[in-house]
């Protein structure tokens, strides 16, 4: 679809609304989603203040937020802006990863991971610690340095002056990082990454309580993908990683939320198993954050923007309103908030070279389709009774 019929939508869809104002009707969601057609008609739209996503989500026991690239922040004053506009919980996309953390065996660069928490305090936002053990962006010197004989000290040396640095500053800590992997073959469905070949299962537990002993304020979460939608694959990951903290717990291992890293694509189903598998999260005594969220469209096979902005949108739309009936999710937060710097970009869809439009923002920050969804589908929630 062209600007100029979107923009007859918009306009049609703008008179029925009004329209229907003028009748005493409610303006439904189906409403809604007809006058979010058009790109123009976002623009228009006041997203600021009481409308911004955080405001939304704060009326329906919500925290709104998203990953930040530390070097854009600094960088882009209108990064900064959106970002202190519209969230009140951050994590960094990279800069608190072993990888970038650790650039030698006896020394830590702290100056980014130092700059998002600056920001973070100035703006009054809460910050979630982006991950203290996981088996990627590992530092290059890990595999030639670190022995079964050494994991163990390296292992906790790191966590303590992490999270000890960080102490009571960090809402949630994602301890352990994407830890199941059923392909892998082990009975437990743990991955056998190299944590796992260094120290064995135990790894998880020693890393837990270690970050408890470090900061007892942070809650601590075991975070993880892949267990979203109605496939064979998730419905085997979600079981794999619910025995995974069934255990925990059994072993009273300081464990205190699940983050669900909500990677999703378009077309994807999101029914019962995602929804019974956070009602037993619950059950465990666990909070719920949505952690990663952002929106693949690669496997759109047209190239054309407001079309794929409508299937990004109605795919946020769909996944949040199954998951925001869990009273447990206490948060939502997307990886990144501008397609300009998502993570995703590398993806093109099929031949057209159309780069993707996973996020709330587009590329010059001018909220999408998907901004739209997520506030409904904030305004949507039944406000649980335990709100934060
Ligand atoms: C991604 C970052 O967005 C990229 O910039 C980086 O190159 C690779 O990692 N799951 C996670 C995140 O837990 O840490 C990943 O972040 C995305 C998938």
């Amino acid at each position: 679809m062209g600007i100029s019929s979107a923009n007859k939508i918009s306009r049609r869809s703008a008179l029925a609304n009004g329209a229907m104002i003028a009748a005493g009707l409610a303006v439904g969601p189906l409403a809604a989603r007809a006058q979010n057609l058009a790109p123009q008609a976002n623009k228009a739209r006041k997203i600021t203040g009481r409308d911004s996503l955080k405001s939304h989500a704060a009326h329906h026991g919500l925290l709104a937020g998203t990953a930040v690239n530390v070097r854009a922040l600094g960088a882009q004053p209108e990064y900064a802006r959106v970002l202190a506009e519209q969230y009140d919980i951050v994590v960094a996309e990279n800069a608190m990863k072993w990888g970038p953390l650790r650039p030698t065996p006896d020394t830590f660069f702290f100056t980014d991971a130092d700059a998002l928490m600056a920001f973070a305090a100035e703006h009054k936002m809460k910050v979630r610690g982006h991950n203290l053990c996981w088996h990627s962006q590992l530092p290059t010197w890990f595999a030639s340095t670190v022995t079964k004989e050494n994991a163990h000290r390296f292992l906790v040396d790191h966590i303590t002056t992490v999270a000890g640095r960080y102490r009571g500053r960090i809402e949630a800590w994602d301890v352990v990082n994407e830890a199941v992997q059923v392909s892998d073959g082990r009975p437990d469905g743990l991955r056998n990454g190299p944590w796992m070949k260094l120290l064995g299962p135990e790894y998880i537990d020693l890393a837990f309580r270690t970050a408890r002993q470090a900061d007892s304020h942070a809650l601590l979460t075991y975070n993880d993908y892949g267990v979203e939608n109605s496939s064979e694959d998730a419905t085997k990951k979600r079981a794999a990683v619910l025995a995974l903290l069934r255990g925990m717990k059994a072993r009273n291992t300081p464990l205190d939320a699940l983050g669900i890293q909500s990677h999703i694509h378009t077309g994807g189903s999101f029914g019962a198993g995602i929804r019974d598998f956070m009602a037993s999260a619950r059950d465990l005594g666990l909070k719920i954050f949505l952690t990663e969220m952002d929106v693949n469209d690669s496997n759109l096979t047209y190239n054309d923007i407001a079309r794929t902005d409508h299937a990004v949108a109605e795919t946020y739309r769909d996944y949040l309103t199954t998951t925001l009936a869990e009273p447990a999710v206490t948060a939502v937060l997307t990886w990144g908030f501008t397609d300009r710097y998502t993570w995703l970009a590398g993806g093109f869809r099929g031949q057209s070279k159309h780069p993707q439009r996973p996020l709330p923002f587009d590329a010059n920050y001018q909220p999408t389709e998907a901004f739209f969804a997520i506030r409904d589908a904030f305004d949507h929630r039944k406000t649980p009774r335990t709100a934060v």
